[in-house]
């Protein structure tokens, strides 16, 4: 191809920031990607005018690039049989469970696995066709950790970073899988590795010394380069964000606050609101959320009509069977919660499995009195972010879980473990109860912290030192 056109600046990640959706009537549309991935990356990419290479989100999509708000996206297909193996496969069915503490059982298949260095290797190779020459390539997450050394294999003239946005698990449960070798040969192709908490930084320093033995002095990893030499690897936290700004300027909307007070309504005007958002994940802690509600209401602690739980579950990964198995008991649960306790006016749990445009999200956080956010292991969890820059008003009150990314910073939450459900449900019925002083002196001191570290400030200190790690490995 003669005519490709170049770029200085290429993200690849699986996902493109929009998917292409086919509507029962035929008509083709493009709706926005789910995850935090894609809510961190855009304004980036609107900023930079680089190339985005990544998957449309349906089989067998042959398109050439495009432009979208301001970005060329580069399409990489994936036939049936990759979505099954590459994406649902060894991406959702065994990476995913195992960096995520095994929450649920991790599955490991050599044909998954013969199929993820397929795709990897085409990501990889349709990354080097649009990078310029000397280009920055910055690959994002789990899908895609063989495409560094791939890339540098193809393109030694490219600075290279990869941000993983998930956690990265310790060595126990990292040395499961049956190619541990070969994630961290491919992820070492990097000159930054960056990950969203220091312990994450450290359980891949780890395992690179467990499995290779390379000497490491934090943030460096010493690769050897075959030439008696070696090439430095840094391997560090880089705490992802939300655009702050954005939100806040749709939380000051008149319409979207009108909407908030509407929300209030419907609900019938109950004293409290809780709030859950999640994609419908098991890592999430949907069910502890609803045990612990579920028993605050069998208490008597807290009574329909006077408290609801608004939980919004967008629909992800449906044919995965985890996921299938997991939505059905959530689904049992609010039935048998609701069908316990609602009365003809009042629900106990208004449950949403859909996703919904940012202003509905925004005025739903507005509306909330609290947020629970009870992940039993997530990378960072940028729900907790967003309602924080949100609440301009300086009310709402933040519940976290300790095995969030984000509760390294939003310590002015109230922490929870959610494992603990006695531990939960004080801690909801603190956050319930918690007289206004406080609950603005925790609010303030949220707010500063995420706008002090917002996605701007995430992006450029990530490609700063990429731009200086390079500048040095290139001068020995
Ligand atoms: C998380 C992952 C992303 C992923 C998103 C949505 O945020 O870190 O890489 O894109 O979930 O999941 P999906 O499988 O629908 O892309």
């Amino acid at each position: 191809m003669t005519d490709t056109i170049h770029y200085d600046f290429v993200v690849v990640s699986n996902r493109l920031p929009v998917d292409r959706v086919v509507d029962p009537d035929g008509t083709a549309r493009w709706q926005r990607s789910p995850g935090g991935l894609v809510t961190a990356l855009e304004p980036v990419m609107r900023a930079s005018r680089g190339a985005w290479v990544g998957w449309a989100g349906q089989p067998d999509l042959e398109l050439a690039p495009f432009v979208s708000d301001d970005a060329t996206l580069v399409p990489v297909p994936l036939s049936p049989i990759e979505i099954e193996r590459y994406y649902e496969g060894f991406s959702n069915d065994t990476l995913w469970p195992l960096y995520h503490d095994v929450i649920a059982p991790p599955s490991f298949h050599r044909e998954w696995w013969e199929s993820y260095v397929e795709v990897n290797q085409r990501f990889a190779d349709a990354s080097a066709r649009v990078a310029a020459p000397g280009a920055t390539v910055w690959v994002q997450d789990y899908q895609l950790q063989l495409v560094p050394r791939m890339l540098r294999e193809q393109r030694p003239d490219l600075t290279i970073g990869f941000f993983n946005h998930i956690p990265f698990p310790p060595f126990g449960l990292y040395a499961q899988l049956p190619w541990r070798k070969q994630v961290i040969e491919g992820l070492l192709g990097a000159d930054v590795i960056g990950f969203q908490r220091v312990a994450d930084a450290g359980n891949f320093s780890r395992a690179v010394r467990r499995l290779f033995g390379y000497a490491t002095r934090t943030p460096e990893i010493h690769v050897p380069d075959g030439l008696g030499g070696h090439r430095s690897v840094i391997a560090k936290a880089f705490p992802i964000s939300i655009d702050v700004e954005s939100f806040e300027e749709i939380a000051r909307r008149p319409e979207v606050q009108e909407r908030a007070r509407q929300i209030r309504d419907d609900l019938g005007n109950p004293s409290t609101i809780m709030l859950g958002v999640d994609r419908l994940d098991y890592t999430k802690g949907i069910r502890h959320r609803l045990k612990a509600f579920g028993e605050l209401l069998r208490d008597g602690t807290l009574s329909v009509g006077d408290a609801v739980l608004v939980q919004v579950a967008s629909p992800s990964r449906e044919r995965v069977a985890a996921y299938m198995q997991l939505r059905d008991e959530i689904e049992l649960t609010v039935g048998r919660l609701n069908g316990t306790y609602a009365t003809i006016s009042h629900s106990a749990v208004a449950y949403l499995h859909h996703g919904y445009p940012r202003e509905e999200m925004v005025a739903l956080y507005l509306a909330a009195d609290v947020m629970l956010v009870t992940a039993l292991r997530d990378g960072m969890n940028l729900v907790a972010k967003e309602y924080v820059a949100c609440r301009t008003d300086e009310d709402g009150v933040l519940v976290l879980s300790e095995f969030a990314g984000a509760a390294d910073e939003l310590k002015n939450a109230l922490l929870v473990n959610p494992h603990d459900i006695d531990g939960l449900k004080e801690a909801m019925v603190a956050a319930v109860r918690m007289p206004h002083r406080e609950r603005t002196t925790r609010m303030r001191a949220l707010r500063r912290r995420v706008r002090d570290n917002d996605v701007a400030r995430w992006s450029s200190t990530f490609l700063d030192t990429l731009r200086h790690a390079n500048h040095h490995s290139g001068a020995r």
